[in-house]
């Protein structure tokens, strides 16, 4: 009943929704409104293009472009005509994205006064588009993928952090202001290949064609339907819109929380809520997928919707293993260890414009 009400709910927002607002995006609703006259002009002046390119392809190679291994994507489940040249194996990975040819990529460096030179072709969804969306999943990358100055911006983690993964870090928050007891190790059950005094940087993942297993009464009791990698933003659209929130986490071993309870007070259901930055300090911009497969010559070929926190968050070990056993009772396994950080991109690379998530941080 819960599930249900919380589906009218959506289904009411979205309908109630002013059909002028969200207008930001008006050069893609223009494009998918007229989708027909557009192919026709470029067609006019370029040689018609094989619509089953490699870009086009991409979306059913979506796992090589994820961090990590997905479900099966609407593709590999359905069988196309037989066509006796083609049917004898599964179809060559496109060639890899020169970054010349794509579109603005993250992560980026979001301190304020950091200008990209690549323009964005559309204005990059906000807050309020989030609910609208369905989180298809949650998972974190050693150090900040993200860069930002005086926050997360240190090469390396604090001296002495017992290091727990080998993939590539990223950028690390400073503990200098946390005293050393809170920086004692923690014994993790959950999370695989994590420690104190270490920076993650947390991404929920929202997609318009996530499954709606959580909203339908055919899933389990609070089930959300988050999978392991990013393969669920596809569920039930190809071209689905995906928002990403980034936050940048440093670890601390907080022994006060000594009950469960406590324990699920400060956890305050991370694995669906990020600890949402105060007016001003949270950014969006136009990026891509991210993962240390890409950095500045090879490319993602996934738009995202990028809503970063710009400060270093402080999550206590014991929340952050109660994040980790919501996500193991969800099914995710592959996710319960950090990922590889890709560097933050070029300015070649990076979208012109980072708008305020909400208030403005800065005059870019
Ligand atoms: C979509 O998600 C549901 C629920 O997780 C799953 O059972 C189904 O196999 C998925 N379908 C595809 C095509 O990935
Ligand atoms: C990030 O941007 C800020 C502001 O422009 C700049 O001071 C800093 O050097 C940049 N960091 C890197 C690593 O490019
Ligand atoms: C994770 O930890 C295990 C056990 O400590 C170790 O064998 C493994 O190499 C680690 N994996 C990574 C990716 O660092
Ligand atoms: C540790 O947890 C207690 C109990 O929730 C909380 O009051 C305190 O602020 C936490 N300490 C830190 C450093 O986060």
């Amino acid at each position: 009943m819960a599930r249900l009400l919380f589906a009218l709910t959506l289904a009411a927002a979205v309908a109630d929704e002013c059909p002028l607002e969200g207008c930001e995006e008006a050069g893609l609703m223009q494009l998918q409104g007229k989708k027909e006259n557009v192919v026709h002009e470029a067609d006019q002046d370029r040689p018609r293009r094989d619509r089953r390119d490699s870009r086009y392809e991409s979306y059913h190679h979506y796992k090589q472009y994820s961090y990590g291994p997905s479900p099966p994507t609407r593709q590999s489940t359905t069988s196309e005509p037989a066509d006796p040249s083609t049917t004898t194996a599964t179809p060559a990975p496109p060639p890899p994205l020169k970054c010349e040819d794509a579109e603005p990529q993250a992560p980026r460096n979001v301190s304020c006064g950091f200008v990209g030179e690549k323009k964005a072709r559309v204005k990059p969804l906000d807050s309020d588009s989030v609910i609208k969306f369905i989180q298809c999943n949650l998972h974190f990358h050693l150090g900040a993928e993200h860069l930002s100055a005086g926050e997360y911006d240190l090469d390396s983690p604090p001296p002495g952090t017992e290091k727990a993964s080998t993939v590539t870090p990223g950028k690390f928050c400073s503990v200098c202001d946390i005293p050393p007891v809170q920086l004692e190790p923690y014994e993790f059950e959950y999370c695989k290949n994590v420690s104190v005094g270490n920076t993650y940087e947390f991404h929920w993942v929202f997609s318009t064609g996530a499954p709606l297993v959580g909203l339908r009464d055919d899933g389990e009791e609070g089930q959300l339907g988050i999978t392991d990698g990013l393969g669920g933003a596809l569920n039930r659209t190809n071209n689905p819109k995906v928002i990403v929130r980034g936050q940048a986490c440093r670890i601390i071993n907080n022994a006060s929380l000594d009950t469960e309870a406590k324990i699920e007070a400060d956890y305050a259901d991370f694995l669906t809520q990020w600890r949402t930055p105060p007016a001003g300090q949270g950014v969006r911009y136009m990026g891509s997928t991210t993962g240390d497969a890409f950095n500045d010559e090879v490319c993602s070929p996934i738009e995202v919707n990028w809503h970063m926190d710009t400060k270093c968050c402080t999550l206590s070990a014991q929340a952050f293993d109660r994040t980790c056993k919501a996500m193991y009772d969800e099914g995710l396994r592959d996710d319960l260890k950090p990922k590889g950080s890709r560097a933050p991109v070029s300015a070649a690379n990076s979208a012109k414009v980072v708008f305020p998530l909400s208030e403005p941080t800065c005059s870019n």
